[in-house]
């Protein structure tokens, strides 16, 4: 018999809140005392006033950061109460399951690409991730170039470079809206908004502009410490 705190705790869905007012998980087979965490949005303020990016554009792109964590939650905690009340077989159920990788990606995504943000120099010539690009790839300049074409491929959705811990090798990867494309068990090491929202406020349809801005703005120590 399942417990509700090891299934909560175990899904990582939670909050006494979710289950204030009628509780359906109230029965004996559950428990009591329930005490999970939900996400909590990060702070990035200290992004504004980057260089390229005017306080209102990213202002605005925080905001729908938060959106997708107050969302994640808000399915998950569902999805939680429609498992004990015995509703998985619903139409409602697999449709929020569906939901649940578009808005936890949109979250961590934004996370990865705020964290990535921010910087105020280029590429440590001499440091491992450049010696890692000039493997792979052949060189730093061909890497940036075929990054930025990933970037500016026609669609809303993530340049992603991934390292792939099965043989260290790092890939480029154009990530679907948030949920499509990702490479299983990878490790995100550089990661791009290409929504219009990341760029339209400041530069409109000139994509390519944004994408020279954002290289302008990589934090690239925080790219580089997430290489293996
Ligand atoms: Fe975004």
């Amino acid at each position: 018999m399942i417990k509700r705190r090891e299934f909560l705790k175990a899904t990582g869905v939670g909050g006494a809140a979710v289950f204030a007012g009628a509780d359906p998980l109230s029965g004996p087979a559950f428990g009591q005392d329930v005490k999970t965490q939900a996400y909590a949005a990060k702070d990035y303020a200290k992004l504004l006033g980057t260089p390229g990016f005017s306080d209102a554009l990213l202002k605005n792109h925080l905001t729908l950061y938060q959106g997708y964590v107050t969302n994640t939650n808000k399915v998950l905690e569902a999805l939680a109460l429609m498992l004990f009340s015995g509703r998985t077989a619903a139409a409602e159920f697999a449709e929020l399951r569906r939901r649940l990788g578009w808005e936890f990606d949109g979250m961590r995504l934004h996370e990865l690409y705020f964290e990535n943000l921010g910087g105020k120099g280029g590429m440590d010539a001499g440091g491992k991730l450049a010696k890692k690009i000039r493997e792979d790839f052949g060189g730093v300049e061909a890497w940036q170039m075929d990054f930025k074409a990933v970037g500016a491929m026609r669609g809303i959705g993530w340049a992603v470079l991934y390292q792939d811990p099965a043989t260290g090798r790092l890939i480029d990867f154009w990530i679907n809206e948030h949920d499509g494309g990702h490479p299983a068990g990878c490790r995100p090491i550089l990661v791009m908004d290409v929504f219009e929202h990341a760029y339209m406020i400041d530069y409109g349809l000139k994509k390519a502009n944004y994408i020279e801005a954002f290289f302008k703005a990589v934090d690239w120590t925080a790219a580089e410490a997430r290489l293996a």
